[in-house]
């Protein structure tokens, strides 16, 4: 028998953390500075949260990870932070309370689908909702803030490509028209999209199938179908972002992968090498009706979730550098008894006095200590040993510049702090 990871999982070993670390404080700091307030929903809802009525897509009819618990409910991982988002939203009333509610979040997510490059089974997104206002400008806002956590990285290659769907009147005079336009050509279609030509055609725009693609290329678009005030608010928008030099791409195809969107919909896709089919770094778009189908009041949303392992994969292709190295002010050498117990209670102060410290846990000889000291980038390294101990003193080296000093051991923090500030 091996232990190995689950299929399509990853461990992030210590050497990697400090850019997951940076990454999370990005994020917390920007969307802090737009306003949003972070939210925490469990990783697991109950089914129906997830499994609406409404949602046909492969995300949450083919890909979720769904199990009973030992009181035999249905429960289901959550797939993407959206559902979960809006299901506390309305459980916890949070409407009544805020007429614009904006929210972030962190966290993994679990889709059954066939690992690749950035494609995991369980992943880890961020993503924020806003709730309350069908206005353009809070679109604007949205699509921007997008924007703004790809460009403040540095990424350079990455491009926001946007499209409305128009309200419920414009989708389903759209459906209707793509119904009819397909349909004569409904045997040259590929077996998925046969299929959806009758449930759920707007998902064929999505259709990776070459001859389908084709098929497409005469085919009636979503925005040639929106209503009059439908065409007004996707105008405001591109207004605004133009307004504020955001730049985007129409792309009159897209509908993404998920069936509660109307409205505006977008995608951050990265145009870099090597990185494979799944290029959309992230995407969101409007959502209309979730908060009533979870038992709440009429009330629009809009959001947009990034996928962070593609997101450090492309900072990685552009040789971006996020991290710093965890720091490490000073290595505390010893050699045993006494000496390791008068480290251990320097350790203690020093780390108090919030100054990054470690020490030789092992007995370890001098040349072996020293060397886990470079090893670990220590500034300084604090040497205890027999002789000047019985002097109450130790030895303190700067490991880059070679200088070193004999202090008294009351001293060691307060030298250290005067060294560090
Ligand atoms: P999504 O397009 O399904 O949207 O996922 C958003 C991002 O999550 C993708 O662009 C991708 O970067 C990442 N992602 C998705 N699946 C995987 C996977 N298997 N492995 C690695 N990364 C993945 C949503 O999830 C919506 N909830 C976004 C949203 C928020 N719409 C409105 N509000």
């Amino acid at each position: 028998m091996s232990f190995t990871k689950v299929k399509g999982t990853y461990d992030v070993l210590p050497a990697e953390s400090p850019k997951w670390q940076a990454l999370e404080n990005y994020i917390r700091n920007l969307y802090g500075l737009y306003q949003y307030k972070e939210i925490r929903t469990p990783m697991m809802e109950y089914s129906q949260v997830i499994h609406r009525e409404s949602e046909d897509s492969d995300m949450v009819t083919k890909e979720t990870y769904n199990f009973k618990d030992k009181s035999d409910r249905d429960l289901t991982l959550r797939p993407e932070g959206t559902a979960g988002v809006i299901r506390s939203y309305v459980e916890n009333k949070i409407y009544a309370t805020s007429n614009l509610s904006k929210f972030y979040y962190i966290g993994p997510n679990f889709r059954y689908e066939r690992p690749q490059k950035g494609r995991f089974r369980q992943f880890m997104q961020f993503g924020i909702e806003a709730l309350g206002s069908t206005d353009a400008s809070v679109d604007a806002e949205v699509i921007t803030l997008a924007y703004e956590t790809i460009s403040k990285l540095g990424l350079k290659n990455a491009v926001v490509k946007i499209n409305s769907l128009g309200d419920q009147a414009s989708k389903s005079n759209y459906r209707e028209a793509l119904k009819a336009y397909l349909a004569p050509l409904k045997h040259k279609l590929s077996p998925d999209s046969q299929l959806r030509l009758e449930k759920n055609p707007l998902r064929i725009l999505d259709s990776k199938d070459p001859v389908d693609q084709e098929l497409l290329l005469n085919a009636p678009m979503p925005l040639e179908h929106l209503t009059e005030e439908s065409m007004k608010h996707y105008q405001m928008l591109v207004e605004l972002l133009s307004s504020l030099h955001i730049p985007y791409e129409l792309d009159k195809k897209l509908v993404r992968g998920l069936d509660y969107y109307s409205h505006t919909v977008f995608e951050i896709h990265a145009t870099i090498d090597g990185f494979g089919a799944q290029n959309a770094l992230g995407g969101g778009g409007r959502y209309h009706e979730l908060v009533k189908e979870m038992g709440g009041p009429e009330i629009p949303g809009i959001g947009f979730a990034f996928g962070m392992e593609r997101l450090l994969n492309a900072l990685e292709a552009e040789g971006i550098t996020l991290s710093q190295e965890q720091r490490l002010d000073a290595y505390l050498i010893n050699f045993g008894n006494e000496t390791k117990k008068e480290a251990f209670k320097s350790l203690y102060e020093l780390r108090n006095s919030c100054i990054h410290a470690e020490m030789d846990f092992s007995n370890k000889n001098f040349k072996t200590q020293l060397k886990d000291a470079i090893k670990l980038n220590a500034k300084y390294v604090i040497i205890f040993g027999d002789d000047e101990l019985k002097l109450g003193q130790v030895t303190v080296k700067n490991t880059e510049t070679q200088e070193q000093s004999t202090i008294a051991i009351k001293e060691l923090v307060a030298y250290m702090k005067g060294f560090l500030s």
